[in-house]
């Protein structure tokens, strides 16, 4: 087959270059298998730009990201064709990417970011590539599409030197317009969890999700990996008969596959017809069921759970809607919610058209569904407008806060979205002050970041939401809302489907606030350099402010002192907020025996509510409340959120004997945990693998 005849020369090439890491023969899924392999026009050769290959960090610093290997500004990816079998036994996708590009540049190669990707083989082509039905180059389908001739391209691999991973260098002759690269993940592909069946809720199916954001897109597309380059796509997928595949995309339904109805295999295409981000682009398979919300929303989870998830996000279409009326028209079609497995390490990831949250939202009374207006959110901030570079997260997030909790105070009410406020900055205040958290790094604590060097998964901190977000309240209180409002539509409007950087918020507010409007009547601007550049919160931050969590505080204060004993304490109408803030209102010195007490009125330990549990386990670890302790575990091996598990373990490695404990629970719960937990638990406690 051609592509076997190809490939060792390419491989020859690739030694030649010392950046081999793949094991010569293609393997199973690879272009060779195909029935009508690529056609070779001609064959690789040894690499002159070899010996002037520069370093990774010349690399790095030679483009606009910090973090990526790409370099847009020379040849630019703007649509990308994905068509891949999902393998559960060999933990991997296989198959193909091909990337259509735009040569900026005419004599540069075009570099990829790659982390940990078995690339088999690279071909380039001239496609004529005009817009498909769904009105973008549908290329997924095309590696073996009559009439496109396919040439083997020289290229390599670079050196993995950080968990930026490595550039792949791929050499396009003058007039290639299309490079298709045959290749396989790795079963550690740090953008994919594979879980087995035990892991999910109805355990009758294994399950795969990928969660991209910040770098983690590269180790399982070879892309151009970076918040700056936006691309459509499209997307087939094979997967098992006995599962469905999502996608943040267009579903466009099943495929009739060449035995049709053999129910061996299913094969479902997709297509994004926006241009979005690599760290946008998301897939699940699964045992996964669809229930309509509304006309526009829908759920997919487990069957075990999906009427639950339908019944706890009733409100999603009413979201969208007041989104809309809030800054303009969704963007996206459709807005869908995936329920994963808890094994996610986050709340929610604002994947295009189709949210991935995690089950610890299905409260059971919607109390949670605050992540579902952040996530929701995001359609407008982040990826709509989307920062430039990860340093920038707080143009995502500080805006997305700022308007979860205006959709919150228009479907809930303002007390509720002022509760939410008071706890987050409480929570930022002490990530800022506490000295085991963002206290002794202060570089962490400003909103515009210099992460060279760093992955943002270390620098993920409340400082670009919460910060963020009490600057952009900061100007509403200057301005006032109307006016403030406005300004936000226009920025939406004027950055759509393009990316922001500080500097160009900076220029925008002079433009559209400073300029146009005058401050109101004893009210100050906030100086935005001492928001963006300063360490801490300004002075004048503003303060939110809940009458009834003064209350709940007095409460808590009684209680500790022995002057109201817990069944007296008046819990009626509590939201999980409000309890968090009692928990979080005890002295320092409770002690385990009142801990007892609050159990044995508000079964505490036995929460459904995983906000409650959460911050009740880290007060059971903290004062060694031992009835606490099987649900403790049970919780830290289930699920794998990070925001629960980091205070709990942080609480237990506090003690001598809660560092035992800690370590023992650890090392029975790190297996079923998504890399980007176990990453930060690692250094939490000191954990060393035996084995990488
Ligand atoms: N986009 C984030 C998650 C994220 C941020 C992943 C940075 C990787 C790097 C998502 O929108 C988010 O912020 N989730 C929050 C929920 C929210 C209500 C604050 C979470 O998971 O806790
Ligand atoms: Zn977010």
């Amino acid at each position: 087959m051609p592509a076997l005849r190809f490939y060792p020369l390419a491989f020859a090439a690739c030694l030649a270059l010392g950046a081999c890491k793949a094991d010569p023969k293609p393997s199973k899924a690879s272009a060779d298998t195909q029935t009508s392999g690529p056609e070779i026009m001609t064959e690789a050769q040894p690499d002159p730009s070899a010996e002037t290959k520069p370093s990774g960090a010349a690399m790095l610093a030679a483009g606009p990201d910090p973090h990526s290997f790409s370099r847009p500004d020379q040849v630019r990816v703007s649509h990308v064709g994905l068509n891949w079998v999902v393998d559960f036994n060999a933990e991997a996708l296989t198959g193909e990417a091909i990337l259509l590009l735009d040569r900026l540049d005419p004599s540069a190669p075009l570099l990829l970011d790659s982390r940990d990707l078995d690339i088999k083989q690279v071909y380039v082509t001239t496609l004529d590539a005009g817009a498909g039905e769904h009105g973008v180059p549908e290329l997924a389908g095309r590696a073996n599409a009559a009439g496109v001739s396919w040439a083997a391209t020289k290229w390599a691999v670079g050196e993995t030197t950080s968990s930026f991973g490595a550039p792949i260098t791929i050499e396009l002759p003058a007039d290639a317009n299309a490079v298709r690269l045959s290749y396989a993940t790795r079963p550690g592909a740090t953008g994919l969890q594979w879980l087995d069946k035990a892991q999910t809720a109805g355990k009758r199916a294994p399950f795969l999700y990928s969660q991209s954001q910040a770098i983690h897109a590269r180790s399982w597309i070879p892309s151009q990996d970076s918040p700056g380059v936006r691309t459509t796509w499209d997307a087939i997928v094979e997967v098992d008969g006995r599962f469905t595949a999502v996608m943040a995309a267009e579903q466009l339904g099943e495929l009739a596959t060449a035995e049709p109805g053999d129910g061996k295999t299913r094969t479902f295409a997709f297509v994004m017809p926006q241009p979005v981000p690599a760290y946008l682009i998301a897939l699940a398979v699964g045992d996964l069921e669809r229930r309509e919300v509304g006309s526009r929303t829908a759920v997919w989870a487990d069957p075990a759970v999906v009427a639950a998830a339908a019944e706890e996000f009733a409100d999603m279409e009413t979201m969208l809607e007041s989104a809309e009326a809030l800054y303009g028209d969704y963007a996206w079609g459709r807005y869908d919610v995936l329920v994963l497995p808890p094994a996610f390490p986050f709340g929610g990831m604002e994947n295009p058209r189709l949210t991935f949250v995690t089950p610890t939202l299905l409260a059971g009374d919607r109390s949670l569904v605050a992540v579902i207006a952040h996530e929701l959110a995001h359609s407008w901030s982040g990826n709509l407008v989307t920062n430039q570079t990860w340093g920038d997260l707080w143009l995502n997030e500080g805006f997305t806060v700022y308007f979860e909790r205006r959709i919150i105070e228009q479907i809930y009410g303002l007390e509720r979205a002022t509760i939410e406020a008071v706890i987050g900055k409480r929570e930022l205040l002490e990530e800022l002050h506490n000295p085991a958290l963002l206290g002794a790094k202060p570089e962490f604590q400003k909103l515009a970041q210099d992460l060279r060097d760093i992955d943002p998964d270390e620098s993920f901190s409340g400082v670009p939401y919460e910060k963020g977000a009490l600057l952009l309240q900061a100007l509403e209180l200057a301005y006032g809302r109307e006016v403030f409002d406005a300004f936000l539509r226009e920025w939406f409007s004027t950055h759509a489907f393009g990316t922001v950087s500080t500097p160009q918020f900076i220029a925008f507010v002079g433009a559209e606030l400073t300029a146009k409007h005058p401050v109101l009547d004893g009210r100050t601007a906030p100086d935005l350099n001492e928001w963006i550049t300063g360490v801490g919160l300004p002075a004048d931050a503003p303060e939110p402010e809940a009458e009834v969590l003064d209350d709940v505080e007095a409460e808590a204060k009684a209680f500790a002192t022995g002057e109201l004993p817990a069944k007296e304490l008046e819990t009626k109408g509590w939201t999980p907020w409000h309890w968090l803030h009692f928990l979080r209102s005890l002295p320092a010195e409770i002690g385990a025996a009142p801990l007892g007490q609050l159990d044995a009125a508000f079964s505490l330990t036995d929460s459904s509510n995983a906000e409650i549990l959460g911050e009740w386990l880290v007060l059971a670890a903290t004062h060694r409340y031992e009835p606490a302790y099987p649900r403790m575990e049970s919780f830290l091996i289930e699920v794998g959120r990070r925001k629960f598990l980091t205070p709990i373990y942080r609480a237990l490695a506090a003690t001598e004997a809660g560092r035992a404990q800690a370590k023992t629970i650890y090392a029975k719960a790190r297996p079923g945990y998504h890399a980007i937990s176990r990453g930060t638990l690692d250094s939490l406690l000191k954990y060393e693998p035996l084995s990488p």
